[in-house]
């Protein structure tokens, strides 16, 4: 079933939109107590929209490592929105017309996420959307700033032997390829993904079920 579009959910400014204050409209009845909750934050406190500073947070980010389902979960997540999907890497990868690989190879990692950080700004003026990120892109401290001030992060939690066992060495993915960096990275990137606002366990559950959590999570309190 597809619900309007047209939740919007307008916060402060980016120093207010914190984890605390949220105005949200509801312009379609049917979406009438629907709204992006901002973190794990309990407070009621509700700023009002104001001017030029107003933000617009229609965007759904999910997070996660490589093989954690964010392209598979986002479209399904979306389609129950009735939002857009927004998969970060194909979007680079149309408007660089080369491969990740292809731009890992050809320009380094570092300029690869320059790239990056420029798609996701980018993301400001598009329509609300789910969007799948890169397993790197919430790694880089700099994008939570961005991210937030667009919407909500969710981070797909998954075990890292069911990632290596759903995840092929196909050179697909430039960072996905010895065992042991795999690891390394895995481990060290744990702490960065759980700054997102909220966090789903999908190591043992199906796509569909992920994006049930997801729903639940991002229009509820719980
Ligand atoms: C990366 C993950 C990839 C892609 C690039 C770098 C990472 O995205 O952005 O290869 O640093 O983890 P997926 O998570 O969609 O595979």
């Amino acid at each position: 079933m597809q619900t309007s579009p047209s939740l919007l959910l307008v916060a402060k400014s980016t120093s207010t939109v914190g984890k605390r204050s949220a105005f949200a409209l509801f312009p379609s009845p049917s979406l009438l107590g629907l709204f992006l909750f901002l973190g794990q934050n309990e407070s009621s406190e509700v700023a009002e929209p104001e001017g030029p500073s107003e933000m617009l947070r229609d965007k759904i980010f999910l997070v996660g490592f490589m093989g954690s389902g964010k392209s598979t979960i986002g479209p399904i997540v979306a389609e129950r929105l009735g939002w857009d999907f927004v998969d970060l890497d194909r979007e680079i990868e149309r408007e660089q017309g080369l491969s990740i690989r292809e731009i890992f190879q050809q320009s380094g990692e570092p300029e690869f996420r320059r790239i990056e950080t420029t798609h996701l700004r980018g993301l400001k003026n598009r329509p609300a959307c789910v969007v799948a990120l890169g397993g790197g892109t919430f790694v880089q401290q700099e994008n939570h700033p961005i991210v937030s001030e667009m919407g909500v992060s969710v981070f797909l939690d998954c075990r890292l032997e069911v990632i290596e066992a759903r995840c092929p060495v196909d050179g697909r993915r430039p960072l996905f390829e010895a065992p042991e960096l795999v690891k390394e990275l895995y481990t060290t990137r744990q702490p960065l993904y759980q700054k997102s606002d909220f966090s789903i366990d999908v190591s043992e559950i199906d796509p569909m079920q992920a994006a049930d959590l997801i729903f639940q999570k991002v229009t509820t309190r719980k």
